[in-house]
């Protein structure tokens, strides 16, 4: 793409795909211009051509001109599988920052508190991986600079990652159709050295994301159940992050951040084997900012070292 920045890992490659798909197809045009202009002016009106057809097949012509396209596209496919496999899997070193799209603005919370409204601070050369969620309607994060976008969806969280390999300040634009404000609903990435995004963190610290859910899980009074000592039989929490939970209807699930969420807003959509459906949705009655701060806080309690020592 010209005059684009190359700004991602993964960049040049998205690149390098995509400019091939652009001259192939640029090939394949200028074949059928070049036969249907020469064909014009060969059987154009009153021309002494042969016009009696030909009377028989030619079948190497009709082999090469569907083979050698197929191979070519499904050479394509192929390739593109294999960039998307490593567009979708972010190394589990990645550091996580949350990301809320609502009408008709971008609200990012990293783990240590520091909170931003249309701007991401990110780290040069380290690999970030973005959970996102959105609080109305569908709305898409699009980092052209990084040749990054992905949907962002109500009542689900998307996964995005990057490593930016510019310092600078990127556009970041809201790439799905969301309403009046739509348009102006972008902002922008700042990418620092490692040391400045260190200090940037620093002045912009506040209550780390999971301190803020360990309040958040007394004020909702998820304490009141899910507390060790509780009367009530519920299913403890810790450790629960990255666990596998066996539900009620035999089946298993991988205890993610998606899982978190969906237990605290749709609680009747998969419940533990062994307990009872008595949990409340709290859909509509918490926002989702709060949500990813109850997730924090309950990776925060994971058995996993290296999950904890994020949330520190
Ligand atoms: Cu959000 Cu368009």
């Amino acid at each position: 793409m010209i005059g684009l920045p190359q700004a991602s890992g993964f960049a040049g490659r998205v690149d390098a795909l995509f400019d091939t798909l652009l001259a192939l197809s640029g090939v394949v045009v200028l074949g059928v211009f070049a036969v249907m202009i020469w064909f014009c002016v060969k059987y154009r009106h009153g021309s002494a051509a042969d016009r009696h057809g030909e009377s028989h097949r030619h079948l190497g012509i009709e082999l090469a001109w569907t083979l050698i396209p197929m191979a070519m596209f499904i050479g394509l496919f192929a390739w593109s599988v294999k960039l998307w496999v490593v567009l979708r899997t972010p190394p589990a070193d990645a550091t996580p920052v949350y990301v809320i799209a609502k009408q008709w603005m971008w609200k990012v919370q990293h783990v240590g508190g520091q909170r931003e409204i249309n701007t991401l601070h990110v780290p040069l050369g380290q690999p970030v991986r973005l959970v996102m969620t959105s609080q109305d309607v569908i709305h898409s994060f699009y980092v052209p600079a990084f040749r990054v976008k992905q949907d962002v969806l109500p009542d689900r969280y998307t996964e995005l990652w990057f490593t930016a390999t510019q310092a600078g300040t990127f556009d970041l634009f809201c790439a799905e159709f969301c309403g009046t404000d739509h348009s102006r609903m972008g902002g922008s990435v700042v990418v620092q050295a490692p040391a400045d995004f260190a200090q940037w963190l620093q002045a912009h610290a506040g209550t780390g994301l999971a301190a803020q859910g360990a309040v958040l899980f007394r004020r909702f009074g998820c304490s009141g159940c899910h507390d060790p000592h509780s009367g009530v039989h519920a299913p403890d929490l810790d450790g629960l992050y990255g666990s596998t939970v066996p539900l009620d209807d035999g089946s298993q699930v991988r205890a993610d951040e998606r899982y978190l969420h969906d237990s605290i807003m749709l609680p009747q959509l998969q419940v533990a084997a062994g307990y009872a459906p008595v949990m409340p949705s709290y859909q509509g009655r918490i926002d989702e900012s709060d949500v990813l701060a109850l997730v924090a806080y309950l990776k925060s309690r994971s058995t996993h070292p290296e999950i904890v020592d994020e949330y520190r």
